[in-house]
Protein backbone atom coordinates (compact mmCIF):
# COMPACT_ATOMS: atom_id res chain seq x y z
CA UNK A 1 0.00 0.00 0.00
CA UNK A 2 1.27 3.12 -0.95
CA UNK A 3 1.05 6.44 1.28
CA UNK A 4 1.00 10.19 0.33
CA UNK A 5 3.62 12.06 1.62
CA UNK A 6 4.76 15.91 1.60
CA UNK A 7 8.29 17.46 2.65
CA UNK A 8 9.61 20.28 2.30
CA UNK A 9 13.03 18.98 0.34
CA UNK A 10 15.63 22.01 -0.69
CA UNK A 11 12.77 24.61 0.32
CA UNK A 12 10.36 23.12 -1.75
CA UNK A 13 6.83 21.46 -1.32
CA UNK A 14 7.06 18.12 -2.89
CA UNK A 15 5.09 14.94 -2.58
CA UNK A 16 5.78 11.69 -3.14
CA UNK A 17 3.82 8.17 -2.54
CA UNK A 18 5.76 5.64 -0.65
CA UNK A 19 5.38 2.58 0.55
CA UNK A 20 5.23 1.96 4.27
CA UNK A 21 9.16 0.54 4.44
CA UNK A 22 10.29 2.81 1.64
CA UNK A 23 13.53 4.34 3.17
CA UNK A 24 14.04 8.49 3.07
CA UNK A 25 17.10 7.46 1.01
CA UNK A 26 15.18 5.97 -1.40
CA UNK A 27 12.62 8.33 -2.21
CA UNK A 28 15.43 10.90 -2.21
CA UNK A 29 17.97 9.57 -4.38
CA UNK A 30 15.27 7.91 -7.30
CA UNK A 31 12.15 9.56 -7.09
CA UNK A 32 13.76 13.02 -6.35
CA UNK A 33 16.67 12.23 -8.22
CA UNK A 34 19.02 13.56 -5.57
CA UNK A 35 21.92 11.49 -5.88
CA UNK A 36 24.39 13.89 -3.70
CA UNK A 37 23.08 11.87 -1.30
CA UNK A 38 25.12 8.73 -1.17
CA UNK A 39 24.50 5.32 -1.13
CA UNK A 40 27.01 3.84 1.45
CA UNK A 41 26.95 0.79 3.70
CA UNK A 42 23.06 0.98 3.73
CA UNK A 43 22.49 -0.09 6.99
CA UNK A 44 22.53 3.13 9.06
CA UNK A 45 26.84 2.64 9.43
CA UNK A 46 28.91 5.39 7.39
CA UNK A 47 26.64 8.38 7.16
CA UNK A 48 27.47 9.03 3.44
CA UNK A 49 23.51 9.13 3.33
CA UNK A 50 23.22 11.67 5.45
CA UNK A 51 20.83 14.21 5.34
CA UNK A 52 18.91 17.09 7.53
CA UNK A 53 15.78 16.47 8.82
CA UNK A 54 14.48 19.35 10.25
CA UNK A 55 17.98 20.59 10.54
CA UNK A 56 19.30 17.81 12.22
CA UNK A 57 21.63 15.25 10.59
CA UNK A 58 20.18 11.56 9.66
CA UNK A 59 20.87 8.30 7.82
CA UNK A 60 18.44 8.29 5.33
CA UNK A 61 19.28 4.76 4.53
CA UNK A 62 17.60 3.79 7.63
CA UNK A 63 14.81 6.40 8.13
CA UNK A 64 11.24 5.47 6.80
CA UNK A 65 9.90 8.21 4.22
CA UNK A 66 6.45 8.32 5.89
CA UNK A 67 8.39 9.73 8.73
CA UNK A 68 9.36 12.39 6.84
CA UNK A 69 5.69 13.50 6.33
CA UNK A 70 5.35 17.11 6.61
CA UNK A 71 8.87 17.73 7.67
CA UNK A 72 12.14 19.99 6.07
CA UNK A 73 14.72 18.18 4.64
CA UNK A 74 17.66 19.33 3.25
CA UNK A 75 19.96 17.44 0.82
CA UNK A 76 23.78 18.83 -0.58
CA UNK A 77 21.96 19.84 -3.73
CA UNK A 78 20.16 22.63 -1.25
CA UNK A 79 22.65 24.15 -0.05
CA UNK A 80 24.34 25.63 -3.62
CA UNK A 81 23.18 28.88 -4.82
CA UNK A 82 23.20 28.14 -8.59
CA UNK A 83 26.98 27.73 -8.90
CA UNK A 84 27.92 28.93 -5.86
CA UNK A 85 29.25 26.86 -3.05
CA UNK A 86 27.85 26.80 0.21
CA UNK A 87 30.52 28.57 2.77
CA UNK A 88 30.78 24.78 4.40
CA UNK A 89 31.35 23.25 0.76
CA UNK A 90 33.88 26.20 -0.08
CA UNK A 91 35.89 25.39 3.23
CA UNK A 92 36.49 21.58 2.23
CA UNK A 93 37.29 22.39 -1.23
CA UNK A 94 39.88 25.59 0.32
CA UNK A 95 40.85 23.00 2.78
CA UNK A 96 41.89 19.84 -0.08
CA UNK A 97 39.50 18.16 2.59
CA UNK A 98 38.25 16.07 -1.01
CA UNK A 99 39.53 12.82 -1.70
CA UNK A 100 37.56 10.51 -3.66
CA UNK A 101 34.18 12.88 -2.73
CA UNK A 102 32.10 9.69 -1.70
CA UNK A 103 31.50 10.87 2.09
CA UNK A 104 31.50 14.20 1.35
CA UNK A 105 27.83 15.34 1.03
CA UNK A 106 27.13 13.46 4.46
CA UNK A 107 30.30 15.16 6.06
CA UNK A 108 29.19 18.35 4.30
CA UNK A 109 25.42 17.92 6.22
CA UNK A 110 26.49 17.12 9.29
CA UNK A 111 29.22 19.80 9.28
CA UNK A 112 26.76 22.59 8.57
CA UNK A 113 24.61 21.38 11.30
CA UNK A 114 27.02 21.38 14.22
CA UNK A 115 28.17 24.60 12.49
CA UNK A 116 24.81 25.76 12.62
CA UNK A 117 24.19 25.05 16.51
CA UNK A 118 27.73 25.96 17.45
CA UNK A 119 29.91 28.27 15.39
CA UNK A 120 33.35 27.94 16.99
CA UNK A 121 33.38 23.89 17.58
CA UNK A 122 36.67 22.52 19.45
CA UNK A 123 38.55 19.88 17.61
CA UNK A 124 36.55 17.64 19.92
CA UNK A 125 33.47 18.61 19.10
CA UNK A 126 33.81 18.56 15.33
CA UNK A 127 35.12 14.80 15.72
CA UNK A 128 32.27 13.87 18.10
CA UNK A 129 29.72 15.57 14.99
CA UNK A 130 31.16 14.16 12.42
CA UNK A 131 31.75 10.48 14.46
CA UNK A 132 28.59 8.88 12.35
CA UNK A 133 30.57 10.14 8.93
CA UNK A 134 33.40 7.11 7.61
CA UNK A 135 35.83 8.71 5.77
CA UNK A 136 37.40 5.44 3.23
CA UNK A 137 40.21 7.52 2.02
CA UNK A 138 40.63 8.57 6.09
CA UNK A 139 41.24 12.45 4.88
CA UNK A 140 40.38 13.29 8.46
CA UNK A 141 42.71 15.46 9.46
CA UNK A 142 41.76 17.98 6.35
CA UNK A 143 38.15 17.25 6.84
CA UNK A 144 38.43 18.61 11.02
CA UNK A 145 40.40 22.02 9.34
CA UNK A 146 37.68 22.32 6.90
CA UNK A 147 35.04 22.49 9.69
CA UNK A 148 37.85 24.91 11.37
CA UNK A 149 37.91 26.93 7.89
CA UNK A 150 34.24 27.25 7.90
CA UNK A 151 33.96 28.69 11.53
CA UNK A 152 36.46 31.78 10.91
FE1 LIG B 1 23.20 5.12 5.23
FE2 LIG B 1 25.67 4.12 5.26
S1 LIG B 1 24.32 4.38 3.56
S2 LIG B 1 24.61 5.04 6.90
Amino acid sequence: MDYKIEIFLNGESCSFAVSEDETLLDTIRVKAGLEGCKRGCDSGECGACTVLLDGQPVNSCSYLSVQADGRSVVTIEGLTKGTELHPVQQAFYDAGAVQCGYCIPGMVLSAKALLDKNPAPSSDEIRKALSGNLCRCTGYTKIEEAVKLAAE
